[in-house]
């Protein structure tokens, strides 16, 4: 498993809590990082809602480097209209048009324990690459 952040401070404070973890903590911009084997698996969580809006176009073709054709990017995506942020929250066509051209959605579910600053706005998805 490789956790990737491209803040030091994040990446000292996850070496911290992680203590003596068999996986890989790697400190890059996930929009350079480029992995010697594609993932199975991306995993998202806060991730694309802290991104600034300008960044988003990106998003969606850099999952889908990452990931193996069959590979599933599986996380919580923020929904709403609020411009202010962050979190930044996305409206679904929004979102259908970063994933749907290189995904197909698999799961997209509501989600009942959020923590309170995404309370009723957050969705389980799993995209699959094709
Ligand atoms: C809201 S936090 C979420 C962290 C974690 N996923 C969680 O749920 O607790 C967003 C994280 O994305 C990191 N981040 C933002 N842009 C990044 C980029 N281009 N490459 C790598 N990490 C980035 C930030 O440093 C921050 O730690």
């Amino acid at each position: 498993m490789t956790a990737l952040d491209f803040s030091a401070a994040a990446v000292d404070k996850a070496r911290r809590t992680l203590g003596d973890w068999n996986g890989e903590l790697v400190q890059a911009d996930f929009f350079a990082h480029s992995p010697d084997v594609p993932y199975a698996l991306v995993y998202e969580r806060a991730f694309l809602c802290a991104l600034p809006r300008k960044l988003w176009p990106g998003y969606g073709e850099r999952m889908a480097q990452l990931l193996d054709a069959g590979g599933r990017l599986a996380g919580f995506y923020l929904f709403g209209k609020e411009l202010k942020g962050p979190p930044f929250p996305i409206v679904r066509p929004a979102l259908e048009e970063l994933l749907a051209p290189y995904f197909d959605l698999e799961t997209d579910e509501a989600v009942e324990d959020s923590i309170p600053v995404f309370a009723g706005r957050e969705r389980w998805m799993v995209w699959r690459r094709r």
